[in-house]
């Protein structure tokens, strides 16, 4: 029927479905219909061979009229209508930055962790810097330097693992507590020291309260006029700060080390009612740590003049203090890995306001 329309009809008629269609296809189905190898454009084109010479001019102008018009309007609409899609997708597709981000499953700081940040952070800020020694130690560094001579009866205390030689007939071990990084820090660098040593310490016992593996945290101040006063007060504020009681009670209880004279056992108050405990408060008293003067030989087995400086060391355990202060009953469930109990006793990295009090609050 097309064929028998005269071009400007044609042409108004596509113009006019060009304009009507709303998508990339439909327009295609129509550039077809007009433009393609049959389409009725096309066929106009065509159909000049038949007319007689003096009318095809004119009639090529007006066909070469439509087929402009025609190809041009569809350009038009086709650059409409991929720009309109672009407009969609990008709507679609649009993301919202502002919204919050699902939360991600994350990790948990160990109390163990946690506890020595704690330390590390309360004795550093009474001006101690972290000192750090091996696992595997000799018995000279653990024992002998320490005033613990070979036929010594705290060496059966110790339990100790102890490693194959090293061919060089030095006998390894895993050291049985922190003291020998005191040794070290006083052989290698010049006095005076205000030194903790947190770590992991070794004895070959497992019970409800012992694991082969646990972790110390060794003090170290010595000085030209250090005394017990020093030993006593720094000991006084470290509990108070970690314990995070104003007035907690002390007790200085004498004991015995072969590494320190006098030695002391530092207690603190609590009480114990109905299977609770409650530290700060009450008559009764729960042992923290040992403490003492750093024994003469000790500081001559390193080089020091003891008429010069003197000082005094702690050592206490992490994984008890840490039981004590967060509630944990039973010392194995540190190293079993559990997931739950992880979740349950672990500390969120980065909601905490300091690292001292560690309680998320
Ligand atoms: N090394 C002692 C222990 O493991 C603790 C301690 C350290 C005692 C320093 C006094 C001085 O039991």
């Amino acid at each position: 029927m097309a064929d028998l329309e005269t071009p400007e009809k044609l042409t108004v008629d596509l113009l006019a479905e060009i304009a009507g269609v709303s998508d990339l296809a439909s327009l295609e189905a129509v550039r077809i219909r007009a433009l393609g190898q049959n389409g009725v454009v096309t066929r106009l084109m065509k159909g000049l061979a038949a007319l007689p010479p003096e009318e095809r001019k004119a009639q090529g102008q007006a066909n070469n009229a439509v087929k402009r018009a025609v190809s041009q309007a569809i350009e038009t609409r086709k650059g409409a209508l991929d720009a309109a899609a672009l407009e969609a997708r990008l709507a679609e597709e649009r993301i919202d930055v502002t919204l919050p981000v699902r939360p991600e499953a994350t990790g948990f700081i160990h109390p163990i962790s946690q506890t020595m940040d704690e330390l590390m952070a309360i004795f550093g800020e009474m001006g101690f810097t972290v000192a750090e020694g091996p696992d595997v130690e000799d018995d000279f560094h653990n024992f002998t330097a320490l005033n613990i001579p070979e036929d010594h009866p705290a060496r059966q205390m110790h339990d100790t693992f102890y490693l194959p030689s090293d061919g060089a007939g030095t006998a390894k071990l895993l050291r049985t507590h922190t003291s020998p990084v005191q040794i070290r820090t006083m052989m290698s660098t010049p006095p005076p020291y205000r030194i903790i040593a947190p770590g992991r310490t070794y004895r070959c016992d497992s019970d409800i309260t012992h694991t082969p593996m646990f972790h110390q945290i060794e003090g170290l101040v010595i000085d030209k006029a250090t005394h017990m006063g020093h030993l006593k007060g720094c000991l006084e504020d470290f509990c108070r700060a970690y314990f995070e009681v104003d007035d907690l009670p002390l007790r200085f209880r004498p004991s015995y080390f072969p590494f320190t004279e006098p030695s002391c056992e530092v207690d603190i108050g609590c009480a114990r009612a109905g299977g609770e405990l409650r530290i700060g408060a009450g008559d009764d008293w729960l042992e923290i740590l040992g403490a003492g003067m750093v024994h003469p030989n000790v500081l001559v087995n390193c080089g020091l003049d003891p008429g010069v400086w003197q000082g005094f060391a702690f050592g206490l355990g992490i994984e008890r203090v840490a039981m004590l202060k967060y509630g944990i009953p039973d010392l194995r469930t540190f190293f079993e890995s559990d997931i739950r109990w992880l979740s349950h006793y672990g500390f969120a990295a980065l909601d905490q306001p300091s690292l001292v009090g560690g309680l998320a609050r």
